[in-house]
């Protein structure tokens, strides 16, 4: 399985902030927002990583991630001219793609919980093998904020909806989505929305349709954001803060994931961690090595 990892889009919701900067280079507490699904990725053991990046962050992409080997990966970038929607990125990573299955995540979307890399493994597993779409619901209070899931008494899924202005359940699908070859295919033929953008719920109602979809819910032990408003961002960071303050661990820490991963070696890591050193997150790279 390969990763798309949508990292462009024009992150109005966050002006002004995001009005000279991409919103996935901003930090979330201690590390860059996008640090958050790529761990994720990693941690699923995904090595082939491609980001939908704008024009205008192409290089910035390149001096953070470079072609990945630093991680032990290989990570690509392919360019989306303008903000047409979640979709485009498959359609855009179609060559990278080829035949393989795809994990596809959005760049401001967080998660953390107990379990949460072993339900999403059995996820990546069931669509390596049987093929179709696997996604996830979360029970939120704002609904019409996202793609929302209708389940009948049976729990079936009956319908998916983007943004509905009256929402159907309190179930939001998550911005992580497991898809077979395809999808891709499904993505080309996607109208564009009365937003005008081409929506990945419509890929997922493509797959609903078939019946090839997979929801899979998310209970109580599970923390999501999708750190997109100023709101819900500053929530994400006071969480991550929360959490490793309490833990003395990382989340999202991408070189400590690679070299667990066995990605990299000691020496490797190392060399990561020189030019941090003088910071907690240094160290804490350091303390990884046993230095
Ligand atoms: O967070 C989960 C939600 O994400 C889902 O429930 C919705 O079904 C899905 O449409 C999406 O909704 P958002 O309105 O939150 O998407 P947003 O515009 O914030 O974009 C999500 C990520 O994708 C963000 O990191 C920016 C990036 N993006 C977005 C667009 C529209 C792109 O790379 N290209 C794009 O064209």
């Amino acid at each position: 399985m390969k990763a798309i990892i949508l990292a462009g889009g024009s992150g109005t919701r966050l002006y002004p902030v995001t009005l000279v900067i991409n919103k996935h280079f901003l930090p979330i507490y201690n590390k860059p927002m996008i640090y958050y699904p790529l761990s994720l990725v990693m941690l699923l053991g995904i090595k082939d990583v491609i980001f939908v990046v704008n024009p205008s962050d192409l290089n910035t992409f390149k001096s953070m991630f470079g072609d990945g080997s630093k991680l032990g990966m290989n990570i690509q970038y392919v360019i989306q001219n303008k903000p047409n929607g979640l979709a485009e990125g498959l359609i855009l990573a179609e060559d990278f793609i080829k035949d393989d299955t795809v994990c596809y995540i959005l760049g401001d979307n967080i998660f953390f919980g107990h379990d949460i890399v072993k339900i999403m493994k059995q996820a990546k597993e069931e669509v390596e093998k049987n093929g179709g779409a696997y996604v996830f619901g979360y029970y939120v209070k704002d609904p019409e904020r996202f793609g929302v899931v209708e389940f009948d008494e049976e729990g079936n899924v009956i319908s998916i909806e983007e943004k509905p202005k009256k929402p159907k359940s309190n179930y939001a699908i998550v911005g992580l989505y497991f898809y077979d070859k395809e999808a891709v295919e499904i993505a080309k033929n996607v109208k564009p929305s009365n937003r005008g953008e081409l929506e990945i719920t419509s890929v997922n109602e493509e797959y609903l349709k078939k019946g090839k979809l997979k929801v899979k819910l998310l209970g109580r032990g599970f923390a999501w954001f999708d750190a997109g408003t100023h709101d819900s961002f500053l929530e994400a960071g006071e969480f991550v803060a929360t959490i490793e303050k309490r833990t003395g661990l990382m989340i999202g820490c991408i070189e400590e994931i690679a070299y667990k991963n066995g990605w990299i070696t000691k020496d490797q890591l190392l060399e990561l961690a020189k030019p941090l050193k003088k910071t907690d997150y240094g160290k804490y790279l350091l303390e990884i090595a046993g230095e």
